[in-house]
């Protein structure tokens, strides 16, 4: 062999096996994001000002020598600086991605469930090798709520201002009065956002998570709102009576075991000259193109395992779509099949979602 085709067998284990531990370390830094964000570490470090372990351990009552190690394996994670000296900082950016519950950037609220959402491992071994997944309130309360923190910063900063605007004719209605409903509401923050914008209209909430609709009733008595009801679809279904003008659907068509029925009961209970919105995962049609093209693939077929095929798949005949599952092709078959004759593509600023308008 000469010097051009030798291969290194030796550096390339090596390599590989670093690859693997990224892997863990990523597991472990998302570990500390949580730890974090719950004892409210990034708040207390959010105004940017750099601060030792003994100044940020007395501003949030905490133990020194513990603070101390969680912000150097942030800093080494390059999550937040270090200015040397023992002084550690958010970025201005940081602050935004960490601290800034108000932003749309915001994304520590992603991370608020982890140990709910890694807690089901075990119980996977047997969907392997039974198919059967678990439901969605497998995750417990701290599940949804974590669902919450994921989606609520698009939700209060950009679904009223950007998104509505963008539809066809969906804002004067919804301005003069209209009936609304959103199917899978989960915690109901996009409801309430949209019950606080247009006290006209009157809004529904439908979802089959005991855990998510009980904190959605938390929700909304903290909004103080009276045009807001939520609904257990198992028991209280959608109508099919065409009296909704406006439907709305986030994150939820691929997590559903029938998404099919689901649509047909949207079609049955929208108006003829009603928009329904869904939002789902931004993919790809193929797993070679996610493969090739979707940074965040091996991050959404974990979810899927963990979560949304999961769920999908927890009841008899589940449909299984997977987090990656509902792309735009897919979409479009299957809002045709259910009587949708329109359908238009938005973007949203959201490189995580697909928007689409769909109609009768
Ligand atoms: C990923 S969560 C999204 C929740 C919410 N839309 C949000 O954006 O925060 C998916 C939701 O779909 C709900 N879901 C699943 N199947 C459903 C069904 N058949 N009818 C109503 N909701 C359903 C789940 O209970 C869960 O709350």
């Amino acid at each position: 062999m000469d010097s051009t085709t030798h291969v290194d067998f030796g550096e390339q284990v090596r390599e590989f096996i670093k690859h693997v531990f990224t892997q863990l370390s990523g597991l472990v830094v998302s570990g500390m994001i949580y730890l974090g964000h719950h004892l409210g570490l990034y708040r207390a470090l959010g105004d940017s000002v750099a601060v030792t372990s003994e100044e940020l351990a007395a501003k949030t009552g905490l133990h020194e020598r513990w603070v101390r190690e969680w912000l150097r394996g942030q800093a080494a994670a390059k999550l937040i600086d270090y200015h040397g000296d023992g002084r550690f900082a958010l970025s201005p950016i940081a602050a935004l991605v960490f601290a800034n519950e108000n932003s749309p950037a915001f994304a520590a609220g992603a991370f608020a469930a982890l140990p709910q959402q890694l807690g089901v491992l075990e119980q996977l071994l047997e969907s392997f090798a039974t198919g059967v997944g678990l439901p969605y309130d497998a995750f417990g309360p701290e599940g949804a709520r974590g669902v919450e923190g994921m989606l609520a910063p698009w939700f209060r900063t950009m679904l009223v201002p950007m998104a509505l605007p963008r539809l066809n004719g969906v804002v004067p209605k919804l301005t003069e009065g209209a009936k609304v409903a959103d199917v899978g509401c989960g915690t109901g923050v996009a409801l309430i956002e949209m019950a606080k914008a247009f006290p006209r209209s009157e809004f529904h909430g439908y979802d089959i998570s005991r855990h998510a609709l009980a904190h959605a009733e938390i929700n909304k008595q903290y909004a103080c709102l009276t045009n807001v009801n939520f609904h257990d679809a198992q028991a209280d279904p959608l109508p099919g009576d065409a009296s909704y003008d406006f439907i709305t659907s986030f994150d939820c068509v691929h997590d559903m075991a029938h998404p099919a029925v689901v649509m047909q009961a949207i079609r049955k209970s929208i108006k003829p000259d009603g928009t329904w919105l869904i939002a789902d995962i931004n993919c790809k049609p193929t797993f070679e193109e996610n493969l090739a093209r979707n940074p965040m693939a091996a991050m959404m077929y974990g979810f899927s395992v963990l979560s949304c095929m999961s769920s999908s798949l927890s009841e008899p005949g589940g449909a299984g779509l997977g987090t990656l599952g509902f792309s735009e092709p897919v979409a479009r078959r299957m809002t045709a099949e259910a009587g949708f004759t329109r359908f238009a593509r938005h973007d949203f600023d959201n490189p995580v979602n697909a928007y689409y308008e769909v109609r009768p």
